[in-house]
């Protein structure tokens, strides 16, 4: 296991889940919050039991990491990136975001864009990544559906970001999936506005993943 440090802004429900996923792996995690104090609990709960270890830490502290997950809503993240462009150069930079609308079975951006593509235009120097927007929070916290593994969907212009953070996906509990170019975004993320459409038609809520079958190990290539 390639333990590292993986730096998240939020701790809001996804990131809570996300956290309590990379401590599970053994990684030390740096998360920072508008609030700091649901920075420190969404830290110590993570930390609790788990091989790795998360701390709440200033934002400038989370953006050293190698890979930094922004687990803020769509439009914060394009803000969020314009104001701190200089100390993301030349760091990965995950993006989680789904651009719902107010009935969260739409977007809010046309088809042929996606909040992954609008957070790479802000950050040239960054090697930007789709993962993890089609994990709803309490299925991530759960690591599972129903006894089932949940599928994260990895997209990437930049080869080796996406292999990074594939990697970083080992002991977690999720299946990694390497979802090609970032392009790819605008179909995870109106996957994710369909699959909440279900869950209200089936009275599922939150509570649904997405799965590529065949489950179990895939090898790229094979
Ligand atoms: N929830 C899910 O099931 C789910 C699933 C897949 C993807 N996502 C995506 O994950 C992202 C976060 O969703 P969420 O449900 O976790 O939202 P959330 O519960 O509102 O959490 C976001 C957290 O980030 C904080 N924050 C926002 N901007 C910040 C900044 N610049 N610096 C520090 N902290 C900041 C917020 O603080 P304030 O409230 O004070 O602004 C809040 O605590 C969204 O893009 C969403 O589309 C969510």
């Amino acid at each position: 296991m390639n333990a590292k440090t993986v730096g998240v802004v939020g701790a809001g429900n996804l990131g809570r889940g996300l956290v309590r996923r990379l401590t599970q792996a053994g990684h030390r995690v740096a998360i920072c919050d508008h609030n700091p104090d649901r920075a420190a609990d969404v830290a110590a709960s993570a930390s609790q039991g788990q091989p790795g270890r998360a701390v709440s830490v200033p934002v400038a502290e989370v953006l050293a990491a190698e890979v930094v997950v922004l687990a803020v809503w769509y439009p914060g993240t394009i803000d969020f990136a314009k104001a701190q462009q200089h100390p993301l150069e030349g760091k990965i930079v995950v993006d989680v975001a789904n651009p719902l609308d107010d009935s969260y079975t739409g977007l809010t951006l046309p088809p042929t864009t996606s909040a992954a593509e609008e957070l790479a235009a802000a950050l040239p120097a960054s090697s930007v990544v789709k993962a993890f927007n089609t994990v709803l929070a309490p299925t991530l916290y759960a690591g599972e559906v129903g006894g089932t593994a949940l599928d994260a969907f990895v997209a990437s212009d930049d080869e080796g970001a996406r292999a990074v953070v594939l990697a970083m996906l080992d002991g977690t509990g999720l299946r990694g999936l390497d979802a090609g170019a970032l392009v790819n975004a605008r179909l995870l993320e109106r996957l994710t506005a369909f699959g909440i459409e279900l869950g209200q038609r089936y009275g599922l809520g939150f509570d649904f993943g997405f799965k590529y079958l065949p489950e179990g190990p895939l090898d790229l290539g094979s």
